[in-house]
């Protein structure tokens, strides 16, 4: 698979995992790698030419005379497939079914995220991480030992995510265009995370406004806020796992931002050292991304003036987000 195109490996060739690949090999910048076990141990016949993966990665680039893509898929079980790469995803771990919390994945996720960070970092030494795995803030901790990066390498996907989901459903209930919703979602990947309505804005014009002329009630808004938060839930129990087609892209929209070195500014999920007063915690805040991962931490708690309710959910936010942490350090994981 030699070219001069970059190269981004892919942890999981999962639901995301194949979202990402598919996503990123249609933009033609890089190859990708998407590596998962070498067979699933379930199968009553174990596949004889090669993995799960191996098998996504032929469907992908069969995919590519119609689509028109260069970018090439290679598919493995070898992590020395996927040596050198420039940014990794880690999607690889259990997703949701209806009624789980992200929380009940945490003993799971963890070995399978330690593992398979420690196997990566020995031959993507160099590369920016971009951890999906949930409970995402908890699996950024484990990556974050597990490989011994610098925190600005390590970082997760969460708030582009859960903000893309708020930007929709506002655009659903203003009628207008998805790509004129400004809007973030920070805090902790849970029911818990915060949409910051005092930066959200319609066409430049901020929300509140919007409220204020009725051409959206409080009410839907409280809702849209409300359905934010269960985004994940809602869809689990819709579909029976985890959602990946937004998942996927809103990954993928990362990995572009430091691929290309595009000072992005988006909302990430990274190690706070004091800002929004919270230290030693990954948490969701907006962060510029570029070729050395996130590069600049925004503290909006100093830049703008968020509401009282805003700071208090950061802070409720913030403190589940530890006992989430305690709790892989009290299971010995940490
Ligand atoms: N952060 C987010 O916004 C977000 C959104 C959606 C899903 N998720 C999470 O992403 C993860 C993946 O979700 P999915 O829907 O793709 O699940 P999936 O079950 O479709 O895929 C997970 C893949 O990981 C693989 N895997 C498990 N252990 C592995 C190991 N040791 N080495 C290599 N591969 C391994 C599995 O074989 C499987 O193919 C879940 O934890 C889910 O909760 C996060």
């Amino acid at each position: 698979m030699a070219s001069g195109r970059k190269k981004v490996s892919v942890i999981g060739a999962g639901n995301v995992g194949a979202t990402v690949a598919f996503h990123i090999a249609q933009q033609g910048y890089a190859d990708v790698v998407l590596l998962d076990l070498p067979d699933d141990l379930t199968l009553e016949k174990p596949r004889k030419t090669g993995s799960m993966a191996t098998g996504k990665a032929l469907d992908l680039n069969q995919a590519s005379p119609i689509v028109g893509y260069s970018s090439r898929i290679k598919g493995t079980s070898d992590y020395a497939d996927m040596a050198a790469s420039d940014v990794v995803v880690i999607t690889s771990g259990r997703p949701r079914s209806p009624g789980m919390s992200r929380e009940d994945l945490l003993a799971v996720n963890a070995d399978i995220v330690a593992s398979v960070a420690a196997q990566a970092v020995r031959v993507s030494p160099a590369a920016v991480y971009i951890v999906v795995s949930n409970p995402l803030d908890a699996m950024c901790h484990v990556a974050l030992k597990a490989t011994s990066l610098p925190a600005s390498r390590v970082i997760g996907q969460a708030g582009v995510l859960d903000s893309t989901r708020y930007r929709n459903y506002i655009a659903e209930a203003v009628g207008v265009a998805v790509e004129d919703i400004q809007a973030y979602v920070l805090g902790g990947h849970g029911d818990q995370m915060v949409p910051i309505r005092s930066l959200t804005t319609i066409g430049g014009i901020p929300v509140q406004q919007w409220v204020e002329s009725g051409k959206l009630t409080e009410e839907q808004l409280q809702k849209i806020e409300d359905d934010t938060r269960q985004g994940g839930g809602i869809l689990t129990g819709l579909i029976g796992t985890s959602a990946w087609y937004a998942p996927g892209v809103a990954t993928a929209e990362m990995v572009e931002a430091v691929l290309l070195d595009r000072k992005r500014i988006l909302a990430t999920t990274i190690l706070l050292t004091g800002e929004y007063g919270v230290s030693d915690l990954y948490f969701g805040v907006p962060a510029l991304l570029g070729a050395a991962g996130a590069e600049e931490v925004y503290d909006l708690s100093r830049l703008v003036r968020l509401t009282p309710t805003e700071l208090a959910g950061i802070e409720d936010s913030a403190k589940k987000v530890r006992v989430t942490v305690d709790s892989l350090r009290s299971l010995g994981k940490l």
